[in-house]
């Protein structure tokens, strides 16, 4: 949840952590602090506030220290202020901590620290424990003293420590929280993301859960728990910095809904044989006989990748004939689901951080089930522990709401169910490769929609919608999902309340909330429910709410009943929300524009949810 970095080499450290700040700032954001190593102490700087508040503090200053670390929080334990923001000290101020994760026995350490060993706290946070904990243990090695401290603790954490008395060290301890060390040249970058390292380096190495790391500017050494030196592959990251970054957009969100078009093909791309137009995800090590006998299936995810996965249950039913239950990853793990031989978990996440998704996941294997990931990031903790994954080739998602990773999960979905479809018997030949065909086609009409014509048209539609405090999305079928994940978008960044409502659910409740000129975004495009939602739209109509219909191009009869249409390209009904879901992303960044709220960093929510 919380942004990490550490630097030790030969250049200013206060810039080089400002800036890997700066490019993790969305994973947390209201207070940032560093801790600069110098001349046998330490000198802390932090507060509440932006990282660029931070930069602002520093005003220039310790151009000659070369070790330092530094943090962005979100806060969990104690509100955002002053004293809670990292770093946290010792009492003696020779050591500084900063920390992601949560401390889970922290009440129990800090009452131990501060009646039996005499310890000073200043902060309400559970990561100021750490600092103590370790300065308790320490008798002149840092690496040994962090960890007899994090033996003592339970919970999830990425830690990194300096100690004024070993200058150029950083040490780290990773668990259950990402951590990555970015090799250089005479010097060497830790940090909790990719972005934060890019600028200086492409090769790293990975930290695994349980594991220390003793940095230096020369060296970096990993060791297991039980102190043994191991050998670390060098991973080398193949993101363009580029690609991080907002690319002349306004926003983070714009850029990454114009990523759409791309970001679908490349997902595709080497998981359709283009000359047998054939769905190929041999790399999944899950054999035709497996598959055969698959007798269900559990999508398990949260937020929008959950709401992935509502689709996913319709596509894969429908397409390879197999059952899906889908659950939000914080309901699955606490209500012991009935996990049995022959079923399938498949887990979502962007990130392949979400702390409940992983638990789920851990759950299911636990229970002899094999775990199918669905991911954006390469070496995340779900990559890691799933037993196959699949990678969405979204590129790195920095906007806190999702566009660009939920369509790719989307169409990670239709490969699963037309492959699993096609190797059960469950779909013709001719159908497949009908979809496939059309799967091919839509970057281009994903392009379409990105039009300067249809931008303009979802624009001059917010002014109306952003003067609103509520508004609803209904659809039908697969229209659902779609309408679910709308309301989210809208909810998320405009702060506007968005209910979503499957189309036939109106007249059990929300109708009695319709009153003259409330907005209504319906979408409409499955021609099976179509006169079904047409009615739906009647009822609305009837009460004076203002419909806005996203529905395909030639469904004519939409037209006539609704003053504002969206109207996709053509398309095989079964993709339609693939397409659906970009004018209501529009609609979302669009009012969040209007109503002047901050479209990438959304209040109160992060982009990667760490902790419980
Ligand atoms: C947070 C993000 C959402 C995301 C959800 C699940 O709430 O703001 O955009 O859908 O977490 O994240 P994941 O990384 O597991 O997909």
């Amino acid at each position: 949840m919380c942004g990490i970095v550490g630097y030790t080499g030969a250049k200013k450290a206060s810039a080089i952590l400002i800036e890997g700040l700066k490019k993790l700032e969305y994973r947390g954001y209201d207070s940032a602090g560093v801790a600069l190593q110098h001349d046998g102490r330490l000198v802390i700087n932090k507060a509440a506030g932006s990282v660029a508040d931070l930069e602002k503090s520093l005003d220039g200053n310790y151009k000659s220290i070369k070790v330092g670390i530094g943090h962005t929080r979100w806060a969990t334990h104690g509100r955002p202020t002053d004293e809670n923001a990292h770093p946290h000290c010792s009492c003696s101020e020779e050591i500084a901590v900063i920390h992601n994760g949560i401390i889970e026995n922290h009440h129990s350490l800090r009452q131990w620290l501060k009646e039996d060993a005499g310890h000073n706290f200043r902060s309400e946070t559970d990561t100021e424990v750490l600092a103590h904990l370790v300065e308790e243990y320490y008798e002149g090695d840092l690496l040994e003293a962090v960890r007899k401290a994090t033996a003592k603790v339970e919970g999830s954490y990425a830690l990194v420590v300096i100690s004024s008395r070993e200058p150029g060290r950083l040490i780290c301890a990773r668990q259950d929280s990402p951590l990555i060390i970015g090799l250089g040249e005479g010097e060497n970058i830790v940090a909790s993301d990719i972005p934060a390292l890019l600028a200086h380096t492409r090769k790293t190495k990975v930290l695994e859960d349980g594991e220390f790391a003793s940095i230096t500017p020369e060296n970096v050494d990993i060791f297991n728990s039980e102190g043994k030196l191991l050998n670390r592959e060098i991973f080398e990251i193949t993101w363009d910095i580029e690609a991080a970054e907002k690319g002349g957009y306004d926003h983070f969100m714009l850029k990454e809904i114009m990523e759409q078009p791309a970001a679908v093909k490349e997902t595709m791309r080497q998981r359709i044989n283009t000359a047998s137009g054939k769905v190929d995800l041999s790399e999944l090590g899950l054999n035709g006989e497996e598959l055969t006998r698959l007798e269900k299936i559990h999508i398990v995810a949260c937020g929008t990748a959950y709401h992935a996965g509502l689709l996913g249950k319709a596509v894969i039913e429908e397409l390879a004939g197999i059952p899906v239950e889908v659950d939000v990853a914080s309901e699955f793990r606490y209500r012991n689901p009935l996990l049995k031989e022959n079923q399938l978990v498949v887990v979502i996440s962007q990130s392949g951080e979400t702390a409940d998704t992983l638990a789920a996941l851990r759950l299911s294997r636990q229970k002899g089930l094999k775990v199918l990931a669905i991911t954006n990031v390469v070496g995340s903790s779900v990559s890691r522990e799933a037993d196959e994954v699949l990678y969405t080739w979204a590129g790195p998602e920095i906007a806190v709401a999702s566009t660009k990773a939920y369509l790719t999960q989307l169409i990670a979905l239709y490969l699963i169910a037309i492959y699993f479809g096609e190797i059960r018997g469950n779909l013709a030949p001719e159908t497949a490769a009908k979809l496939v065909k059309n799967l091919r086609a839509l970057p281009e009409k994903l392009k379409k929609i990105l039009s300067e014509e249809s931008l303009s048209k979802l624009r001059k539609y917010c002014d109306h919608l952003s003067s609103w405090d509520s508004a609803f999305f209904v659809g039908r079928n697969i229209d659902y999902p779609v309408a679910l994940e709308g309301a989210l978008k809208l909810k998320e960044i405009s702060y506007i309340h968005a209910e979503a409502y499957a189309a036939g659910e109106l007249k059990h409740g929300p109708l009695a909330l319709i009153v003259e000129g409330i907005p209504v975004i319906a979408l409409i495009t499955q021609k099976a429910v179509f006169e079904k939602t047409l009615s739906n739209i009647q009822e609305v109509n009837a009460r004076g709410g203002a419909v806005f219909a996203i529905t395909q191009e030639g469904f004519n009869d939409v037209t006539k009943q609704v003053e504002s249409v969206f109207s996709l390209p053509p398309v095989e009904d079964i993709l339609a929300p693939v397409l659906a879901a970009v004018p209501t992303q529009l609609i979302a960044y669009y009012t969040a524009l209007a109503r002047g709220s901050s479209v990438d960093k959304p209040r109160n929510l992060a982009k990667s949810v760490t902790v419980e």
